[in-house]
């Protein structure tokens, strides 16, 4: 009895701590205005936040990112250095929880925050580096599976050697996986639906049970490319 009470504790206590990691929220310190302004373009801050790490594993993560496309100048690398390997260093405490936001999660439009930093607000993208999704969803919605494609591409991301519009582009999209499946089906009626795009005839809104359907497949994201290649996308 007394066993089973204890085992109890402790697993409380370590969904508390797994909750409290994962709040939006960052240590005080200087450096934390930086962090907040370049770690949240092409993820959520909780990636930084539930992290606790050496000087050299943030050092290395950093270059990481740097490989994914971050801008900084030495200077600012510095500083966010310094505040990561002191504020989030191995020990830290969990930072105290954030206010619970009010956007609902499952908005489209709020779940496309993700997206913004390579796609861009706009939907543009950037020639060469990320593609454009306005003028261009559409396109993989008529392709032949493109519907259940594209689920794909937000739970397995995608990586290789592309072609958009006639432009090359060869990087790396992040699986979004962790996303439940309304706010995926939410961002993809919300790319569908963008800046001038719209559904093809006879198809509707995303749905979770069509989301569902695409998990458990554990693709790669070089899988999800072959796929993109029976599209005949151009
Ligand atoms: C240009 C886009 C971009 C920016 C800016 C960016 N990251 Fe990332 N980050 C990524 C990608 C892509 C991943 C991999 C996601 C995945 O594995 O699903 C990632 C993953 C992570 C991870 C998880 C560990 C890992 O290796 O997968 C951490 C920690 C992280 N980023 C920290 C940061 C910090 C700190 C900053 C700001 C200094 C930052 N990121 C800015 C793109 C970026
Ligand atoms: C870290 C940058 C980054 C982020 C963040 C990102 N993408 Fe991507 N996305 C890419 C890159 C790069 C490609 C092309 C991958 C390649 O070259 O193989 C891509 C490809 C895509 C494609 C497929 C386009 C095609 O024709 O194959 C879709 C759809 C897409 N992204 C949607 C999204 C959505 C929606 C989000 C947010 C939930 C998102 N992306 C977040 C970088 C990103």
């Amino acid at each position: 009895m007394k066993v089973r009470y204890l085992v109890w504790v402790i697993l409380l206590a370590l969904a508390a701590l797994w909750v409290g990691l994962g709040q939006n929220a960052l240590p005080e310190g200087p450096g934390r205005e930086l962090v907040l302004q370049k770690c949240q373009t092409c993820h959520e801050i909780g990636f930084v936040t539930r992290e606790r790490q050496t000087r050299e594993r943030w050092d290395s993560l950093i270059s990481e990112m740097q490989g994914y496309g971050l801008k900084v100048t030495p200077e600012e690398r510095a500083t966010i250095l310094d505040y990561l390997a002191t504020r989030l260093a191995p020990g830290a405490a969990a930072p105290a929880p954030a206010q619970p936001q009010a956007t609902t999660p499952t908005a489209g439009a709020s779940v496309y925050n993700n997206c913004i930093g390579c796609h861009q607000a706009t939907g543009a993208g950037i020639p060469g580096a990320f593609p454009p999704l306005a003028g261009h969803v559409p396109e993989i919605l008529a392709a032949r599976g493109g519907r259940e494609w594209l689920i794909q591409v937000m739970l397995y991301g995608l990586q290789g050697q592309i072609s958009v519009k006639g432009a090359s582009y060869n990087g790396i999209m992040p699986g979004y996986g962790q996303l439940s499946n309304a706010e995926i089906a939410a961002v993809l009626t919300h790319i569908a639906t963008q800046w001038g795009n719209a559904l093809p005839a006879g198809q509707a809104a995303f749905t979770e049970a069509e989301v569902q359907a695409q998990r458990g497949k554990n693709l790669t994201a070089q899988q999800v490319l072959s796929t993109r290649q029976q599209l005949g996308l151009r």
